[in-house]
């Protein structure tokens, strides 16, 4: 008894695990077990026999049974403490920040105007920002002499002495991009630039860098009317209302004849711009029917062709609809007006989901 008594309680002490604790119970204790089967052989016994036995036998069975279930005990022990210890945590670590960086509201406004003219069938061009003085000027009908060169506040390239053509400038407009456009693809052509623009400027509302976006749609009829109706449509999804009224004022631009400021309607309630109500008028861009010479540099033939173009300043209606007073900050790279003003990374502008949501 002794032997059986040492194997069991040396296989309960190696056990590894509740499953093997059970292999040693049943083939012990078990119905078949044999220490069971040992105390059923008592009744063969002579009854000298049998009272040794009979009580040995029950310690034997007792003993293994409580060994069993200490070890069981242990083993959970065991299992919690390695649990505990894979799941530990320093809760003395500071949080992980949430997000890092923020999309500018130059980038957020830039992409909600390419999403409502992408709905509207217009294409995205771009052309570059050191520009040749005929794209920059002569091709938009700006002659040298013409006053509106003196008015750009334009920034000249530097030229090699003895190098008298005229110098490349920083584009002081997006317009160039309609006449590269124009040679690029011909007509019919409906486009939109965004892009940087460049005039020695600067207070509360300009800076020397600053950004516009052009449009341009040529086509067999289009007249102001289509013009209107688009504006319209672009101004109502834009600033995200149902109604606004907008102001065709007669205006002059060398690239285009007629030409027209438009104006939207507007209230300013401590401050605050309201669009599509009150009394007061806020000129948002510049427009026209093309001009006949700008279709002719671009190579597409005004007796064919008609079109009409817009250019607006981004910096301004991205002000207007978020609200932000001074110009001057959205370059200054202070984290803090990032945070404040910017846009959530993943929340990208589209016209089903919303544009500023
Ligand atoms: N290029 C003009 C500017 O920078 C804006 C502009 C006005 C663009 C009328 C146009 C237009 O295409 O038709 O002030």
């Amino acid at each position: 008894m002794d032997d059986v008594r040492e194997k069991y309680l040396g296989q309960i002490a190696n056990a590894a695990d509740e499953a093997a604790l059970e292999d040693i119970r049943i083939a012990a204790v078990g119905k078949k077990g044999e220490i069971s089967l040992k105390m059923r052989e008592l009744g063969k016994m002579t009854p000298e026999e049998r009272q040794t036995a009979g009580p040995a036998l029950n310690a034997l069975k007792d003993e293994v049974n409580s060994a069993i279930a200490a070890k069981k005990a242990g083993l959970a022990d065991a299992a919690l403490d390695a649990r505990l210890r894979d799941e530990w945590l320093d809760v003395t670590l500071t949080s992980r920040p949430a997000r890092q960086g923020t999309i500018h509201p130059i980038s957020q406004v830039t992409d909600e105007v390419i999403a409502i003219f992408a709905d509207l069938g217009f294409n995205v061009a771009e052309g570059p920002q050191i520009e040749s003085d005929w794209y920059n000027f002569d091709a938009l009908n700006i002659p040298s002499h013409h006053p509106a060169r003196g008015e750009m506040d334009t920034f000249y390239m530097h030229r090699a002495e003895g190098d008298n053509r005229p110098p490349h400038v920083l584009r002081t407009h997006t317009s160039p991009v309609q006449i590269r456009s124009m040679e690029a693809h011909g007509a019919p052509l409906r486009i939109i630039c965004p892009g940087r623009v460049y005039r020695a400027d600067y207070d509360q509302t300009h800076t020397p860098m600053f950004h516009q976006i052009e449009g341009l749609a040529i086509d067999r009829d289009l007249s102001m009317a289509n013009l209107k109706w688009l504006l319209e449509e672009f101004v109502k999804a834009y600033f995200e209302v149902d109604d606004v009224e907008l102001r065709f004022r007669a205006s002059h631009f060398p690239f285009t004849e007629p030409s027209a400021e438009v104006d939207i309607r507007c209230s300013w309630d401590d401050g605050q711009l309201k669009v599509g109500e009150g009394d007061d008028w806020l000129e948002i861009l510049g427009s026209g029917m093309v001009h006949p010479k700008v279709l002719s540099a671009g190579g597409i033939d005004p007796n064919k062709w008609q079109g009409f173009a817009w250019g607006m300043g981004i910096d301004r209606i991205a002000m207007l609809k978020y609200g932000i007073p001074d110009l001057r900050p959205f370059f200054d790279s202070d984290l803090r007006w990032l945070k404040h003003y910017g846009f959530v990374p993943m929340d990208r502008p589209d016209l089903p989901g919303g544009l500023s949501a």
